[in-house]
């Protein structure tokens, strides 16, 4: 018996469907209530809104519950493949054995930018934020790989997917070299994805960028963990843009200027520059606290509060695991690490946080580590994107393949002046 609900809207009452969702979550189709009213909804944010059905990730904001494609991430930690996990978030289901590894084989295949490409790069500031460098070149890539405008069947759609992957690692490992003078590092076939990044950006013409497994395994873990979050402001904008027919290369470049901003993948940078100033003495963990919960401050604590966790984010804890494992495999120490750890103790026991079920997000943890990797700190949210990446390919998949698919376009609630007249210059 499927559920509706009743809008009593002075002497009308319309009866509304209701959607549930296979976790059991409900939703209230107004589909068609300007149709029968002339009313419309107003949500700025959209925290009340469901934007699609999907079928890729689950979150329980209240449980702290995250799962790909129905797979709890839990279960990603102890053999973290990024590559596997692209594949299930894109295509739904596990990759055969002999699926992966041709995934795996377009991946190296891709790697290498196209030698004119590489030109770009000398076109931008060695000070460009890597952030409008890679959504410049994601858009430029297309420009190089125009049969992946429309797409003939799923083969198609895995083969520009993989060179979205494969390159976006290319495009960000040169975006740093270029930013300090060093000559680009071809990838090399013989390496994993992860291994192949940190290739691309630390190894030398005369000497190989050793990484060791550990090592592997935990840029493999942080990539997983960025891999998809739903209907985040980033990925919304890639459905946007998807939704009105723009190219899977287009939509992504537009997620890229999304994830940029300081309130969502721009935080894991603001996160590493708050720690900063408090290990530079220039204030205490109180005092971060103090000005957080000050409204005139317009400070806010980076790294804590999600629009949907109103529990631990479940990334957070495994990635404050991740930090002791491979700082204590790279033999590193970082002071950063024990301000996190307290500045989250005393946060968690303060009224103001936990009255706001404020927690640990994502980007509280994940600098640490890409610290300790020594990613630059302008890079942090590059990594986020090279993560999300995947995510953002299957919601747009998802998008394109629904034969309901209608462009993106909301409505407003108009509050400017009411009809009046031009009035001619000399009268002004
Ligand atoms: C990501 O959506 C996703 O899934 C995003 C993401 C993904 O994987 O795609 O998870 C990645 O973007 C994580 C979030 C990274 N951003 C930050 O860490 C920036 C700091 N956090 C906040 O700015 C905030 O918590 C947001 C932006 C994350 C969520 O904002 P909301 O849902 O709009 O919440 P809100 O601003 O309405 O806050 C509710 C209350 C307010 O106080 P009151 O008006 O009720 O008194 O909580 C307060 C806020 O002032 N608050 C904070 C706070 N976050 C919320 N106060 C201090 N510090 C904070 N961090």
């Amino acid at each position: 018996m499927t559920d509706t609900a009743k809008l009593i809207l002075g002497d009308q009452t319309i009866e509304l469907p209701v959607i549930v969702g296979t976790e059991g979550e409900k939703a209230i189709d107004i589909t068609n209530l300007r149709a029968k009213t002339g009313y419309i909804t107003y949500d700025p944010g959209f925290g009340n809104t469901g934007s699609c059905k999907s079928a890729i990730t689950f979150i329980d904001g209240e449980k702290g519950i995250l799962r790909y494609r129905g797979v709890p991430i839990e279960q990603f930690v102890e053999h973290p493949n990024f590559i596997e996990v692209a594949w299930l978030l894109i295509f739904g289901r596990f990759p055969k054995k002999e699926e992966l590894e041709r995934f795996s084989a377009l991946l190296t295949e891709y790697a290498p930018l196209h030698e004119a490409m590489k030109h770009h790069f000398e076109g931008f500031p060695v000070d460009a934020p890597p952030m409008a460098i890679l959504s410049a070149m994601i858009n430029t890539l297309s420009c190089f790989e125009p049969q992946f405008s429309k797409f003939e069947d799923d083969e198609a759609f895995e083969q520009a997917a993989a060179k979205l992957i494969s390159k976006v690692r290319t495009i960000a490992a040169y975006s740093y070299r270029r930013s300090r003078g060093l000559p680009f590092m071809y990838p090399d076939p013989k390496r994993r994805y992860c291994s192949n990044f940190l290739h691309m950006m630390f190894s030398m013409p005369y000497s190989d960028y050793e990484v060791p497994a550990e090592i592997e395994d935990a840029l493999n873990l942080v990539l997983i963990l960025h891999a998809d979050h739903e209907q985040n402001c980033s990925t919304s904008t890639v459905r946007m843009v998807g939704s009105s027919r723009a190219n899977l290369f287009a939509s992504c470049a537009a997620g890229v200027c999304a994830l940029w901003g300081p309130l969502h993948g721009g935080a894991n940078v603001a996160v590493i520059e708050m720690l900063e100033a408090m290990h530079k003495g220039g204030l205490t963990p109180e005092q971060c606290l103090k000005m957080a919960k000050d409204k005139d401050s317009g400070f806010r604590l980076m790294g804590f509060g999600h629009r949907v966790y109103k529990n631990f984010d479940p990334r957070a804890r495994i990635l404050k695991e991740q930090c002791d494992k491979v700082l204590a495999t790279l033999g590193v120490k970082d002071p950063l690490l024990d301000i996190a750890r307290k500045l989250e103790e005393l946060a968690l026991q303060d009224p103001y946080f936990v009255e706001r079920k404020l927690y640990p997000n994502v980007d509280f943890y994940s600098g640490i580590i890409m610290r300790a990797l020594k990613i630059p700190l302008n890079m942090f949210t590059v990594m986020f994107a090279i993560g999300r990446l995947p995510g953002w390919i299957a919601q747009w998949k998802e998008q394109h393949d629904d034969p309901t698919n209608r462009i993106a376009r909301p409505r407003q609630i108009y509050t400017g002046p009411t009809k009046r007249d031009y009035v001619p210059m000399d009268q002004r």
